[in-house]
C-alpha cells in the first residue's frame, strides 16, 4: 500500500522528540521509499528560524540520530521538502500565517489536501491548537486530514476525559491518533503473528501451563532534564499508565488466529474491562512504589531522586512501581500478571516472559535436584530475541543446570518504533495507537492507585540507583513462590 502525497504539520518542531526520533524517522522512511514521491513538512515552532537553518537543523538530527547512515544522494532532496513557519500557538495570526504557506506548498508541489497534524507539545497547548486549527480553517480540507498526539494523554481520568472531549470537536475518533511508542516496537508489532505462525510457541499458549507472566520495563537512566513533569507524572503515569498496560493488552490478546484491526481492538478493550481494580484493600498487597536513592550505575556515582535537578527534596513521587495483576477472563484466569517499571536500575530492559508450571512431582516421583521453571523470554529491546529456558544435564557435574537458547533476529538494523508509527497514520492504519476506549480504561484503571498514592495509603520504600529494584518488589512474588526473571 502506498502512501499518498501529504502534508505533515509538526508542532514542536524545535523540540528533542523532533530532533532524536520524528526527523531521523521522517528520513528512514524516505530513504527505504516509504515516503510518498512528493511530500511537505511543515515545522513549528516559537524560535524564528529561516527555512535554510531549520532544514540544517534537520540534517544534523538525521547525523546524530539516524539508525542507519546519512546519504548524499537524495539527502538534498528530501530537505528541501522543509519549512519552517515561526509560530505562537496562542495567537490567530500564526494560523492564518500557517495556512498560507500549507496551501502554498500544496500549490507549488500538487498536492492533495492530506494533512497529518503531530502534536510534540506541552500537554496545555493542544487544547488551544486544536481548537484554532478548525476555527482558522486550517484543518478543513479536501483530502484525509488526521491528528498524531503524544502522551501524556491527561494526567488523571478527568482531565483525560476533557482532552478527549476537545480533540473531538476538531477530530473524529478515526482521525486521532494517540501514540504510545510501545506499540510500534518491532516485537511488540509481531506478537500476534509471532504465536500464530509458531504452532510450538501457540501449544505454550495453554492456561494448564503457564505459571505466571511477568512484564518488565527497566531504565538505567534517571529522570534527566524532565523533573518539572515527572515529578508530577511519576513512574505510575509516565510508564505504567500507558505503555505497560498496552504491554499487558498486547500479552494477552491471545487471538486464535489472524485478526483485523478491529478485532485486536475490541480484544484489547475486553482484557482492560477485565483487568481487576487494584483498590483499598487489595492496594497493599499487589503494589509497591519506590523512589532511589544514591546507588551507582556501572560504576558511576549517582545521586538520589531528590537531590536531582529540579527535584524537591521532599519529592514522595514514584521513580519505580511493581504490581500483581490479574486478567479475569476465562484464558488467564487465576494466572498473575506481575509488571515492574523503573528508572536507575541495573539494566536497559524491555521483556516479557512467560514462566511455565513446574512438572508434577507426583506423576514418577523423579525430581532431580536443579530443575528450574521453563521459560519464554520474548526481549523487546534493546535488542529483540525470543529465548527458551530448558533445563539440561551438565555432563561433567551429573546435574541438571538451567540453560538458555536465544533466537535472535537476522536484522541488526531494525526500524525505529516511530518510524513505523508514523509509516502507519500516513497509511491511515490506527492498529497500533491506542484508541479513546483503551485510553479511558486505563485511566480508570490508574486513578484508584492516583488516589491512594496521593493520600500516602501506600507507602513509598526505596531502591539503591544501580540495583534490581526495592526488596519488596522480590517479597511481592516470593509470597507467590516465584521470583523475577
Ligand atoms: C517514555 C517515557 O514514554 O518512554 C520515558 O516518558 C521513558 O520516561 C521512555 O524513558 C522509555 O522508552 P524506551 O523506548 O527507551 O523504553
Amino acid at each position: 500500500q502506498n502512501v499518498t502525497g501529504m502534508t505533515i504539520v509538526l508542532f514542536g518542531a524545535t523540540g528533542d522528540l523532533a530532533k532524536r526520533k520524528l526527523y531521523p524517522a521522517l528520513y528512514n522512511l524516505y530513504i527505504e521509499n516509504k515516503m510518498p514521491e512528493t511530500f511537505s513538512v511543515i515545522g513549528l515552532g516559537r524560535t524564528p528560524y529561516t527555512d535554510d537553518v531549520f532544514q540544517t537543523k534537520v540534517e544534523q538530527s538525521l547525523r546524530n540520530y539516524s539508525r542507519g547512515p546519512v546519504h548524499d544522494k537524495g539527502l538534498q532532496q528530501f530537505l528541501t521538502s522543509f519549512r519552517y513557519c515561526t509560530f505562537d500557538a496562542t495567537e490567530t495570526d500564526s494560523y492564518k500565517k500557517l495556512n498560507g504557506l500549507i496551501e502554498q506548498r500544496e500549490n507549488e508541489l500538487s498536492l492533495p489536501q492530506n494533512r497529518l497534524f503531530y502534536l510534540s507539545v506541552a500537554p496545555s497547548l493542544i487544547d488551544v491548537i486544536t481548537s484554532n486549527l478548525t476555527t482558522s480553517g486550517v484543518s478543513q480540507t479536501t483530502g484525509w486530514k488526521r491528528l498524531i498526539v503524544e502522551k501524556p494523554f491527561g494526567s488523571d481520568l478527568a482531565s483525560a476525559r476533557e482532552l478527549n472531549e476537545k480533540l473531538r470537536t476538531a477530530f473524529h475518533e478515526d482521525e486521532i491518533y494517540r501514540i504510545d511508542h510501545y506499540l510500534g516496537k518491532p516485537m511488540v508489532q509481531n506478537l500476534e503473528t509471532l504465536i500464530l505462525v509458531n504452532p510450538v510457541l501457540d501449544s505454550l499458549f495453554n492456561h494448564q501451563l503457564i505459571a505466571n507472566v511477568q512484564i518488565t520495563a527497566s531504565e538505567t537512566v534517571g529522570v534527566e532534564s524532565r523533573a518539572p513533569y515527572y515529578d508530577k507524572a511519576g513512574a505510575i503515569r509516565d510508564m505504567v499508565q500507558n505503555h505497560m498496560l498496552q504491554l499487558v493488552m498486547m500479552t494477552a490478546l491471545h487471538l486464535p488466529r489472524k485478526a483485523q484491526p478491529e478485532e485486536i481492538r475490541t480484544k484489547k478493550v475486553e482484557i482492560m474491562k477485565a483487568l481487576r481494580p487494584i483498590q483499598g484493600e487489595t492496594l497493599q498487597d499487589n503494589l509497591i512504589r519506590a523512589q532511589y536513592v544514591e546507588g551507582d550505575v556501572f560504576g558511576i556515582d549517582v545521586p538520589a531522586y531528590r537531590e536531582e535537578p529540579g527535584v524537591p527534596q521532599s519529592s514522595m513521587n514514584d521513580t519505580y512501581i511493581a504490581a500483581r495483576l490479574f486478567i479475569d477472563n476465562e484464558f488467564w484466569n487465576g494466572i498473575p500478571f506481575y509488571l515492574r517499571t523503573g528508572k536507575r536500575l541495573d539494566k536497559k530492559s524491555t521483556r516479557i516472559v512467560f514462566e511455565f508450571k513446574e512438572r508434577p512431582a507426583e506423576i514418577d516421583d523423579y525430581t532431580p535436584e536443579g530443575l528450574a521453571p521453563n521459560l519464554l523470554i520474548l526481549e523487546i529491546s534493546p535488542n529483540e530475541s525470543i529465548s527458551l529456558q530448558v533445563n539440561m544435564k551438565n555432563p561433567s557435574t551429573d546435574r541438571f543446570e538451567p540453560s538458555t537458547i536465544t533466537f535472535t533476529s537476522n536484522s541488526n538494523n531494525q526500524p525505529e518504533a516511530y518510524e513505523v508509527l508514523l509509516h502507519d497514520a500516513m497509511l491511515g492504519n490506527a492498529t497500533f495507537f491506542a484508541n479513546w476506549k483503551e485510553v479511558e480504561l486505563s485511566w480508570q484503571w490508574i486513578q484508584p492507585l492516583l488516589e491512594a498514592f496521593k493520600e500516602n495509603e501506600l507507602p513509598l520504600v526505596t531502591y539503591s540507583a544501580g540495583s534490581t529494584g526495592p526488596r519488596e518488589a522480590r517479597q511481592l512474588l516470593a509470597a507467590d513462590h516465584f521470583k523475577w526473571w
